[in-house]
Order: C-alpha cells, then sequence, then structure tokens
C-alpha cells in the first residue's frame, strides 16, 4: 500500500462517496426508482411493503415499520409504548440530537448517562444511578455502528420492568452474540439517512419489533391512527416512507452485508496502521460484529489534526462536538459543564477519518500517510 508522492499531491478523499456508490448500482437503482415512477404508486405500496418485509427477515424480527426518518421511528417507538409528559427516558448524553429530541416530542424528559471511558458508548454500569421511579424507558445507541455493552442493560431494565429501545441508526446489520441489532429490545429504530450504511435516495426510517401488538400501534400512528379509509382510531402523524425510497432500500439491501464486509476490512487497516501514532481508538466490546458506521479516534489536537488533513484533501467530521447535556437546546433540563467529564473530553478530542465501502487503497494510503505527517511535522 505504498504511494508515491507525486500520487500523494492527486489525492481527495471525502468523508464517504454516494456518487461512487450511485455509479456501481446506477442500472439496479435506475429500474427501482423507475418502477415506482411507472406504478404512479407513490407513498409506502407494495414496494414499502417488499422492503418492510425484506428488512423485517434481515434483522431477524417478525415486524418492520417504514416510516419518514430515524427520528420518526423514535418518536413513534415511544408513543406506541404511551410515554409522555412525566415520564423519563435514559438517552447517552454522546450521541446525536434526534435520540434525546424524540424523547422531548413526547413530553417525556430525557435523563443523560456519562459515556463509559473506554468504549465511549453510553456507560451501562452507571445506569442504576440516574433510574428514578418515573423512568419508563433506556434508548441504547449502538454508536459508531458497535453494538454497545447489551446484557448489563438488558438485565437492569428487566428488573425494572422499563423498555429497552435500540437506536440501530448507526448500526444496520451489526451483531450482539448470534443476534442482529434490531431484534434485542422491545423495539429498535434505524434511520436510512443517505450517508447511513444502509442509505435511502432521500430521509427514511423504520422500527423493528417482535411484538405485534405495538407494531399495529406503530403503523396506525404513522398515518394519522389510520384504521379504515377516513376512519381514525387515535390522532397520529403523516409519518409515512415514500415508495422510492422503498424501492431503493429493497435493492441496496442486498449490498449491506458487503459493504458492512468492507467497512471492517479498513477499520481493521487503520487501527494497524496507525497503531504507533498518539492517539486513543474506542476498545472493541466482546461477543459484538460492529460495522464501523464511523471510524472516530482521539486526538489531544483533534482541530490540528482535522487542519491538516484538511490541507491535504481528506473530509473528516466530529461525532459530536458538543454533548447531550451541554447542548443550547436542552438548557432547561438544567445540567452543567462539568456533570459527564468523560463524554465532554471526549466531544473535545474525537474526530472521525473517512470510511466508507468504496473507498481505494490509494485513498486509505494517503489519509494514513498524512495522518502520520501531521505528528511527525
Ligand atoms: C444515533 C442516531 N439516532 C437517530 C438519528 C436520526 O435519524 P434521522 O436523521 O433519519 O431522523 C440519527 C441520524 O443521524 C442518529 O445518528
Amino acid at each position: 500500500m505504498a504511494t508515491t508522492c507525486d500520487t500523494v499531491q492527486s489525492v481527495t478523499v471525502p468523508f464517504l462517496d454516494l456518487q461512487q456508490q450511485y455509479r456501481n448500482l446506477a442500472p439496479g437503482l435506475n429500474e427501482a426508482v423507475h418502477g415506482v415512477l411507472t406504478s404512479a404508486n407513490y407513498i409506502q405500496g407494495p414496494k414499502v411493503a417488499e422492503f418492510e418485509r425484506a428488512f423485517a427477515e434481515y434483522c431477524g424480527v417478525k415486524e418492520a415499520i417504514a416510516v419518514d426518518s430515524g427520528t420518526a421511528a423514535l418518536h413513534l417507538t415511544l408513543l406506541a409504548l404511551d410515554i409522555g409528559p412525566g415520564d423519563e427516558v435514559v438517552v447517552p448524553a454522546n450521541t446525536f440530537i434526534a435520540t434525546a429530541a424524540a424523547v422531548c416530542a413526547t413530553g417525556a424528559r430525557p435523563v443523560f448517562l456519562e459515556a463509559d471511558l473506554e468504549n465511549w458508548q453510553m456507560d451501562v454500569g452507571k445506569l442504576p444511578e440516574v433510574l428514578s421511579a418515573r423512568c419508563r424507558a433506556v434508548i441504547g445507541v449502538h454508536l459508531y455502528g458497535q453494538p454497545l455493552l447489551l446484557q448489563p442493560a438488558l438485565t437492569i431494565c428487566a428488573d425494572k420492568g422499563i423498555h429497552f429501545i435500540e437506536d440501530a441508526a448507526q448500526a444496520h446489520g451489526a451483531r450482539f452474540e448470534d443476534r442482529r441489532v434490531g431484534s434485542i429490545g422491545r423495539a429498535a429504530c434505524f434511520s436510512f439517512y443517505p450517508g447511513k450504511n444502509l442509505g435511502a435516495f432521500g430521509d427514511g426510517g423504520a422500527i423493528t419489533t417482535d411484538d405485534l401488538a405495538l407494531s399495529d400501534r406503530v403503523r396506525r400512528l404513522r398515518d394519522h391512527g389510520h384504521l379504515s379509509k377516513y376512519e381514525h382510531q387515535e390522532v397520529g402523524f403523516n409519518y409515512r416512507m415514500d415508495a422510492i425510497q422503498g424501492a431503493v432500500l429493497n435493492y441496496k439491501l442486498g449490498f449491506l452485508d458487503a459493504w458492512n464486509q468492507k467497512r471492517r476490512f479498513w477499520a481493521a487497516h487503520y487501527r494497524e496502521r496507525l497503531a504507533s501514532l498518539p492517539l486513543l481508538f474506542p476498545s472493541s466490546i466482546s461477543n459484538t460484529e460492529p460495522v464501523h458506521h464511523l471510524f472516530p479516534l482521539r486526538c489531544e489536537r483533534r482541530d490540528a489534526l482535522a487542519e491538516f488533513l484538511r490541507g491535504r484533501a481528506i473530509q473528516t467530521g466530529i461525532h459530536y462536538p458538543i454533548p447531550l447535556h451541554l447542548q443550547p437546546a436542552f438548557k432547561v433540563l438544567g445540567y452543567q459543564k462539568g456533570d459527564f467529564p468523560i463524554a465532554e473530553k471526549i466531544a473535545d478530542e474525537v474526530l472521525s477519518l473517512p470510511l466508507f465501502p468504496e473507498m481505494t487503497e490509494q485513498q486509505f494510503d494517503h489519509v494514513c500517510h498524512s495522518t502520520a505527517d501531521f505528528f511527525a511535522s
């Protein structure tokens, strides 16, 4: 994987390359979209139903309910479990805002949980400290594509009679023991935002569950509490998935395992190539098979490293620069700086390197050489 100085000059590395993904799959994707255009069946319909069946089978659950975003999936799951004003729901301090925003949308209160020093997921060991009598659910996020430490969380929730919901927005296809994420909690929520491991041509999401009563309620709520035409059981939402997204996702699902395999390949090689540099990586969690939605590392001079890489035409990301308890949107909850020092430290130092299935050896080499050059300079 050696690279000459000349090629280094010309290599650019995007954070992900959806144009290349489209080019690779264009005939099949065009046909899928064209089928929807000619059917003129644009919302839900057979293409979305087909995807729901395929995704449920892929995750190893009885039901998958397609919706129009991961945020909608979280919101509907909480509503269908009757979570609302006066209730509390535990979420990690280190995650994307949607996990907690969905809790607020029900009128319930998000309660943040500190991050784990070793694996950077939520610190399940600290869960008992934040569980009050008002707590109705814990949302465990499989952050960066790494299933979190599930067994203790499941045991604590079962003992207390609290729902455990998976936020699997970043972890399509990841495994815990012999099960896929999405089949472990009372329900799981996925996002198909275009840059996700399985991404649509716009927004999309899904709820997976084995609980048929729950899935019935979620189906109703996603479509205005629909019972039959113009008969509505309860007040719901328009969270329906477009047929184009169903057709695209159904086609792309066939490639997901191969893409995740590629992600694991690049992640393992990054670990090897960057091992001698003064960088920290999240520890792996036993009995899990991650899918590396992101490749995060920690660097004390994170901003300087990002700037240096930008100068070498390498895009990076920060997931996430502000932990949720310090977000202006959640000021009303009364948390202070210093409440979750580990989540705060991660936010100050974390940097995601480019990692996507279509990444070339040349691009990979360029990132590794450039990161090493930063520390040598
Ligand atoms: C962990 C997590 N949860 C929820 C979401 C929300 O998904 P969406 O953007 O599809 O609403 C995302 C999306 O980035 C996410 O990363």
